[in-house]
C-alpha cells in the first residue's frame, strides 16, 4: 500500500523539480468566497445544492477537511491569509465590539510595513491582481493617498470593492443600520411623550412649550440624521475601483461577479506568458445576497443557493480559461471561503440567507467549527494528487509560505509566520501538519486552543469562552445579528471547556476529569502553549479601533461632486457583460 502511495509523488516530484530547473515559476490562481459555508459544496457533503465545477476542482486535486481560518470574520481573516500571521500581530484584529471596516472613508488598514505574498512575489516577476472584494482598509490621511489600497500591497491590477458587499449596497434590502436603529428605544421614548403630554393637559405637570418643543426637534434631528446615513450609505461604501479610479458610485450588484469573471478571464489571457498571481475574491455569497437574471431561480435553496450556484459557474470559468491557455499543468489553484457561514442573517422578505456547516456547530464570528472550518481545495494536475483528502489541520495562513516557497522567494525571518508550507504534505511527503498548536481568537481575545500531540490520534480544543446564543437552543447569535467576543455577549469558563474533535467533531459534549483522564494534563500543555504564543506578540497600533474604523468625512472617495452625491458610471464592463447575457 505504502509504495502504492510513492510512486505516483516520487513521479510528481520529479516532475516538479524538472519544471523548477526549467526556470518556469508556477502560477497562483486563488478563490475566496464571502461567508460560504463548508455544507453548502456538493464535495463536502451538500446533495441538494449543485457545485460541479467545485466538486471537479476537488476530484482532480487535494480536498482538506480541517482547513481552519485564521479568525471568523472577514477583515482580520484576509489579513491574515495575505499575511502568513495571526490577524493580532499585523494589528487586524480589535478589542471590542467591531472587527470589521463599515466604512470607506475610515483610517484603519493593513500596515504598510507587513508583507503579502502578492508583495513577496512580485519582487520574484509576477503579474499580480486581486479582482473582488478587498475590505482591508483604503486611505490614511486623505482621500487620495491609498496607503492600503491593493497596489500599495503588491498587487499591480485591482478591479474591485474597498468595501464588503452590504444589503445597503443592494436596493430594497435593508440596511445593516436598522440593526443599530433597532437599538433605540421607541417605545419607551414614545410613552414618555404621550405621558408628558397628558400630565399637562390634566394640570398635573405644567411643561413648558419650549422645553416640549426642543425635545421634539430633538428626537427629530436624531432620526433625520440617521435616515440621511441610511440614505448615503450606499453612494459613499458600495463602489467600484478600477485600480485606484472609482467606475461605478454605486454599483449595480447583479452582475458583478458577470463583471469579475471576465476582469479574471482577461487578466489570465494579458498574463498567460508572465508567472502571475491572481486573486479572485468573490463578493458573493455575504449579506446582501444577489444572483444575476441568468441564475435567480435555479437552485432549491432560493437566492442564497442561486449565489452559490453562480459562483460555481465562475470557478467553471476560470477553469477552463485556464485549460484553454494550456496553463492548467502550470498553476496552483486554491479555492476556499473567508470563514463559516453567517447564520443569523435573514433578507427582509424572511428568507434565510446565511450559508451551512454541514455537521459543524455555529457559524461566522464564533470560534466553533462551524465558524472557521473552511473548504480548502488545492488542485495542481501533475505535481499534487488528484482526488486526495487530507484530515490533518490546516490553516489559511499556509497559503503565504507555500506560496513563498514556489516562487522562489524567501521567508521573512524578521517577523513570525505563524503559517507553514503546505506542499510537503499535499503531496504526502510527510503525514501530519506541522500546526502542533492553532490558537483560536475571535478579534483581539484568545477565544479557543487546538492541540494536535505527536503520537495521539486526538485533536483537543480548548474554550476561554463561549457566545452565548439568542434564542438559548439555537447555535446563532440573532440578539446581535453577528456573535460578539465580549461580556456581556459570551460566558467564561475556569477550567476551559475541552473537547477531543477526533471523537466529537460536533463540540457536543465538553469533557470533564470524570470522562477523561488526561483532562488535568492536557489543559496544562495548552496553558503553557498560551504563555509560549502570547510572549511571541509584539505590541502594534490596533487598525480596527473605535478612533480608525468610524466615518472620517475628509477621507471619503468620490467620484463626482460632493452636489451630485458621488454618483457615476464609468464602466465599460457593464455593457460587455449585458452583450454577453443576451448572447446567451
Ligand atoms: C445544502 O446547502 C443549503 C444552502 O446552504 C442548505 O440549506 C442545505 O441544508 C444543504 N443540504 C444538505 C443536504 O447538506
Amino acid at each position: 500500500m505504502k509504495s502504492f502511495q510513492w510512486i505516483p509523488c516520487t513521479f510528481c516530484l520529479l516532475l516538479y523539480t524538472a519544471d523548477a530547473g526549467s526556470g518556469t515559476k508556477p502560477n497562483f490562481v486563488f478563490m475566496m468566497v464571502d461567508d460560504l459555508g463548508i455544507g453548502d459544496l456538493g464535495c463536502y457533503g451538500n446533495t441538494t445544492l449543485r457545485t460541479p465545477n467545485i466538486d471537479r476542482l476537488a476530484l482532480e486535486g487535494v480536498k482538506l477537511t480541517q482547513h481552519i481560518a485564521a479568525a471568523p470574520l472577514c477583515t482580520p481573516s484576509r489579513a491574515a491569509f495575505l499575511t502568513g500571521r495571526y490577524p493580532v500581530r499585523s494589528g487586524m484584529a480589535a478589542h471590542g465590539h467591531m472587527g470589521v471596516f463599515l466604512f470607506s472613508a475610515s483610517s484603519g488598514g493593513l500596515p504598510q510595513e507587513e508583507i503579502t505574498f502578492a508583495k513577496a512575489v512580485k519582487v520574484q516577476g509576477y503579474s499580480t491582481a486581486v479582482i473582488g472584494k478587498w475590505h482591508l482598509g483604503l486611505n490614511c490621511e486623505d482621500s487620495s493617498d491609498h496607503c492600503h489600497h491593493p497596489n500599495s500591497h503588491g498587487f499591480d491590477y485591482f478591479y474591485g470593492t474597498i468595501m464588503t458587499h452590504l444589503r445597503d449596497c443592494q436596493p430594497g434590502h435593508g440596511s445593516v443600520l436598522y440593526n443599530v436603529y433597532s437599538h433605540i428605544p421607541f417605545k419607551p421614548l414614545s410613552i414618555g411623550l404621550v405621558s408628558l403630554v397628558v400630565l399637562h393637559i390634566r394640570g398635573m405637570l405644567t411643561v413648558s412649550r419650549r422645553v416640549f418643543f426642543s425635545f421634539l426637534i430633538l428626537v427629530g434631528l436624531v432620526l433625520s440624521l440617521f435616515r440621511l446615513l441610511v440614505y448615503t450609505f450606499p453612494n459613499l461604501n458600495c463602489f467600484v475601483m478600477r485600480g485606484t479610479e472609482i467606475v461605478e458610485q454605486p454599483y449595480i450588484s447583479e452582475n458583478l461577479t458577470q463583471r469579475m469573471t471576465s476582469e479574471a478571464i482577461e487578466f489570465l489571457e494579458r498574463n498567460s506568458e508572465t508567472p502571475f498571481l491572481l486573486f479572485f475574491s468573490f463578493i458573493q455569497v455575504h449579506t446582501g445576497v444577489f444572483a444575476s437574471p441568468l441564475f435567480r431561480g435555479r437552485s432549491q435553496h432560493g437566492l442564497y443557493g442561486d449565489a452559490v450556484m453562480e459562483v460555481d459557474w465562475s470557478v467553471g470559468q476560470i477553469m477552463q480559461t485556464l485549460e484553454r491557455l494550456n496553463l492548467k499543468d502550470n498553476t496552483l489553484v486554491y479555492m476556499t471561503s473567508d470563514q463559516g457561514p453567517h447564520l443569523e442573517e435573514i433578507s427582509v422578505h424572511g428568507e434565510m440567507h446565511g450559508g451551512y456547516s454541514g455537521i459543524y456547530k455555529a457559524g461566522k464570528s464564533t470560534n466553533w467549527e462551524g465558524g472557521i472550518r473552511i473548504p480548502g481545495i488545492l488542485s495542481w494536475p501533475g505535481v499534487l494528487p488528484a482526488g486526495k483528502i487530507i484530515d490533518e489541520p490546516t490553516s489559511n495562513m499556509d497559503i503565504f509560505p507555500t506560496v513563498l516557497n514556489l516562487a522562489g522567494a524567501s521567508i521573512p525571518d524578521d517577523r513570525v509566520i505563524d503559517g507553514h508550507d503546505l506542499l510537503p504534505l499535499l503531496q504526502g511527503q510527510v503525514k501530519r501538519s506541522e500546526h502542533e498548536f492553532l490558537f483560536h481568537y475571535c478579534n483581539a481575545e484568545l477565544n479557543a486552543v487546538r492541540w494536535r500531540p505527536p503520537n495521539s490520534s486526538a485533536i483537543w480544543k480548548a474554550f476561554f469562552f463561549t457566545p452565548d446564543f439568542y434564542p438559548k437552543n439555537s447555535s446563532a447569535c440573532f440578539h446581535t445579528h453577528v456573535c460578539f467576543c465580549i461580556k456581556p455577549f459570551v460566558t467564561f469558563h475556569d477550567p476551559p471547556l475541552l473537547y477531543d474533535l477526533s471523537k466529537d467533531p460536533t463540540e457536543s459534549t465538553p469533557l470533564s476529569p470524570d470522562t477523561e483522564p488526561q483532562f488535568h494534563s492536557v489543559l496544562e500543555v495548552i496553558r503553557a502553549a498560551v504563555s509560549r504564543h502570547t510572549q511571541s506578540l509584539k505590541p502594534v497600533p490596533v487598525q480596527v479601533s473605535p478612533l480608525k474604523i468610524v466615518w472620517k468625512p475628509w477621507l471619503q472617495p468620490c467620484c463626482s461632486s460632493l452636489s451630485q452625491l458621488c454618483r457615476c458610471e464609468r464602466d465599460h464592463q457593464i455593457e460587455k457583460v449585458q452583450d454577453g447575457l443576451q448572447k446567451e
